[in-house]
């Protein structure tokens, strides 16, 4: 039987994960399918309960359902559980969903791969951002060793929700102390919305940060943000946001499909070339 996966989200027409699932199954010619599922957040519970009988192996789940994915699975690995969020699901040969969230494997990898130099253990991290991006690569951040994050997000509150779960290597530093505070941190990560296309931009001065710095966002539309672009112009090292999309697709592959893909340079100029096709209908 053709084995098929599908991403389940509301809205989900946005997403991304077919382009890249459907490119690696043309690309190592398997014989699979990768569908989009738009279900509403009250019809989540039942639908992966007959993801089966929809025809579906696994999942990847996207906004507003990856808190409930994640409630409803049978077994989840630690990242899911600390993080609170699933991203990925797939059912076992009798037929229990099992979760994981790759969204800090996805992060990592990419970083580890765009910024070979970075040492985790080295120094300060700053990250910006207090949302579910920001827990993924807190959670990234402190699984590889990295001795102390600054966290800096305009609702404090949110921090210090993060400081409960992930303990006393997060310092909380105020939204206005950022700048300032770079000095001495060998990575920058932006989790935060902003400087996404129709979105604030996002005020950076990078001066106080150690010219061996590393500067990583998530945001990939566009795919040279404001803030990778004055990195680049200060000479430090830019990581972008499209890698973590493309990396955090490859366990969920592997699972679904029994072949562990490869991110190359190709697969991401046919991602990126998808983001502006649509962008130039909107
Ligand atoms: P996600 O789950 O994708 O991380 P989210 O939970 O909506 O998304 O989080 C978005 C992040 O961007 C938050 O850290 C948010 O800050 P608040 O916690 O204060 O809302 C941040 N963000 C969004 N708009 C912002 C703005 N105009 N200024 C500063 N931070 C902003």
């Amino acid at each position: 039987m053709t084995p098929r996966a599908c991403v389940i989200g509301w809205p989900v027409e946005h997403s991304r994960s077919p382009v890249i699932h459907r490119y690696w199954l043309a690309q190592y010619g398997i014989d699979g399918a990768y569908e989009k599922e738009a279900v509403k957040p009250e019809d989540l519970p039942g639908f992966l309960q007959q993801l089966w009988t929809h025809g579906y192996v696994g999942a990847n789940v996207t906004l507003p359902h990856k808190e409930a994915a994640l409630a409803a699975a049978r077994s989840a690995d630690e990242a899911a559980m600390t993080i609170g969020a699933a991203n990925t699901l797939w059912l076992d040969p009798d037929g229990a969903l099992h979760a994981c969230n790759t969204d800090a494997y996805g992060f990592m990898t990419n970083l580890r791969a765009e910024a070979p130099q970075w040492n985790a253990a080295a120094g300060t991290v700053m990250v910006l951002g207090a949302g579910g991006a920001a827990r993924a690569i807190l959670y990234g951040l402190l699984a590889a060793g990295v001795p102390r994050i600054l966290l800096a997000n305009r609702t404090k509150a949110r921090a210090e929700s993060l400081v409960e779960i992930f303990g006393p290597r997060i310092e909380i530093i105020g939204w206005e102390a950022r700048n300032a505070a770079l000095a001495g941190c060998g990575l920058l990560v932006n989790t935060t919305s902003l400087g996404m296309r129709g979105q604030a931009p996002l005020d950076m001065d990078l001066s106080a940060m150690p010219r061996d710095g590393v500067v990583a966002d998530i945001v990939y539309v566009p795919l040279e943000t404001a803030l990778l672009a004055a990195a680049r112009a200060r000479g430090l090292v830019c990581v972008d946001g499209l890698g973590m999309l493309l990396h955090q697709a490859v366990p969920g592959f592997e699972r679904w499909f029994g072949v562990r893909p490869e991110v190359t340079p190709e697969l991401k100029a046919h991602v990126m070339a998808d983001v502006m096709a649509t962008l130039g209908k909107e």
